[in-house]
């Protein structure tokens, strides 16, 4: 390999392919003539040394545990930014100016409301429905109440299609928890800004006042931030996959969201904070550190490892102070399962195991101990995730459709079935 081209041997012919260059990180080989020169396919199961698109969105540097969404480190947009600049941010490719951002906020805050009809959509769900099983169904349901935003191939209607499921997604998440706890659904508030609308949707009733904490709204405009989008991952692959033909942006989203609800991708801050009650106390860690280990046994630390990351997940950090921030200002000063995360972090960091087999702790270590203090049930977490995502989501599927060389997404396999055999008449097997 050399310069701007590779060559292969294949049958003891050389092919040539070239290599493209990004702004920062690996080069790609370009295969997309081998098929067509060697009548093969690349074989990459889980995709792990496969680029599936050029983007200028999201970088992950995993070996040095660095996240920049359009080139800002997420350190610093989590300490200085709000989550609808970080929307403006991912979809538009710069930071707002103020002018920008004013009408940026005012944009979203004047869709957040959702059809009236879709109220009476969610009363066909089970009142014991996972909220991830409603919000998976009622943001398809969307491409049926707003069809005049489904033309993907008009740029406004793309734009309108944005703004909905930003703004939107707070409200279904928000009804999806209170039809599970039998209370009323809130409507937004436009005064208040896109966090503490959330947060009111979610625990405002009829019969009270509610005052939004600052620190905890803040808190959770944060955990916004860093999940907002992360490169070319399952859920967002998806999006992408599901996009490439052509359907419209509800269902694309919709899509992702069942991917995301997997316990080895979204599905783990639930799955984390599970484990975490599970152990109990920090005498137990040692018999689940070993089950973690054992070959023979499923069991996993939820929480730690990722694809990507081979080092401590740049949002694991910012997440883990958070945490420190919300139990304080809730004034929890002993909550077991925090004693139980920070011991098991600390034993999992020094086990020859995980340091071989580079295994962190990712975003979902603590957050689940973050959003339970703030009082979503577990089976939130996931939700309050894709609500996060869709952003990312959204601009990576805008990304697409405004590429010209856009086409359909359509792996290939190795196949290893029956050769071609006849068909046997029934009476005859
Ligand atoms: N606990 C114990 N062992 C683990 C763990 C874990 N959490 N994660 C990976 N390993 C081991 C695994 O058994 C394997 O060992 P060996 O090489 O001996 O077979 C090795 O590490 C590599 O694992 P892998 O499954 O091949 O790695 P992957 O890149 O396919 O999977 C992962 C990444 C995130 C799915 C995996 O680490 C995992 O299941 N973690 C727990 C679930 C989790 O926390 N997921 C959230 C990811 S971050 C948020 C998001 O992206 O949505």
């Amino acid at each position: 390999m050399s310069g701007t081209s590779s060559q292969l041997q294949v049958d003891g012919k050389t092919v040539d392919m070239a290599i493209k260059t990004g702004s920062i990180g690996p080069s790609v080989i370009d295969i997309g003539k081998l098929y067509a020169q060697t009548g093969m396919f690349t074989y990459d199961p889980g995709f792990t040394s496969t680029a599936s698109c050029e983007s200028k969105i999201t970088y992950i540097d995993g070996d040095e545990g660095v996240l920049l969404y359009r080139g800002y480190p997420i350190e610093q947009l989590a300490e200085h930014g709000d989550f609808l600049e970080t929307c403006y941010l991912l979809l538009e490719g710069e930071l707002p100016t103020a002018a920008q951002k004013a009408d940026f906020d005012y944009r979203v805050t004047r869709h957040t409301m959702v059809h009236e009809q879709m109220a009476r959509f969610f009363q066909g769900f089970r009142r014991d429905a996972h909220p991830m099983a409603v919000m998976v169904g009622s943001i398809g349901a969307m491409s049926a109440f707003y069809h005049d935003s489904t033309d993907i191939s008009d740029p406004h209607q793309r734009m309108v299609a944005s703004m909905r499921m930003i703004a939107k997604m707070p409200t279904l998440a928000a009804m999806a928890f209170k039809y599970t706890v039998g209370q009323p659904f809130v409507y937004p508030l436009n005064s208040l800004d896109y966090t503490s609308n959330f947060l009111r949707m979610c625990f405002a009733v009829p019969a009270e006042e509610y005052k939004v904490n600052p620190v905890l709204a803040r808190a959770l405009d944060r955990i916004f931030i860093l999940h907002a989008d992360h490169e070319q991952n399952a859920s967002t692959s998806t999006v992408r996959l599901a996009g490439s033909s052509g359907a419209n942006p509800f269902a694309c989203i919709a899509a992702g969201t069942a991917c995301l609800w997997g316990p080895a991708h979204g599905g783990a801050n639930e799955a984390a904070l599970k484990m975490l009650e599970e152990i109990g106390s920090v005498d137990n860690i040692p018999k689940y550190i070993a089950k973690a280990k054992d070959k023979n046994d499923p069991f996993r630390l939820m929480g730690f490892g990722h694809r990507v990351y081979k080092n401590y997940d740049p949002r694991a950090k910012i997440m883990q102070k958070t945490t420190h921030e919300v139990l304080n200002e809730l004034g929890i000063k002993d909550d077991p399962l925090l004693d139980v995360a920070i011991e098991l972090e600390r034993i999992a960091l020094s086990d020859s195991y995980f340091i071989e087999k580079k295994l962190y702790p990712n975003i979902d270590f603590y957050s689940g101990i973050t959003l339970k203090a703030m009082g979503f049930p577990t089976s939130m977490f996931t939700a309050l995730f894709a609500l996060a995502r869709t952003v990312g989501w959204i601009a990576q599927w805008k990304e697409m459709i405004e590429d010209p060389s856009q086409r359909i997404g359509r792996p290939r396999q190795l196949y290893t079935g029956a050769a071609s055999r006849d068909y046997t008449p029934i009476g005859r097997r």
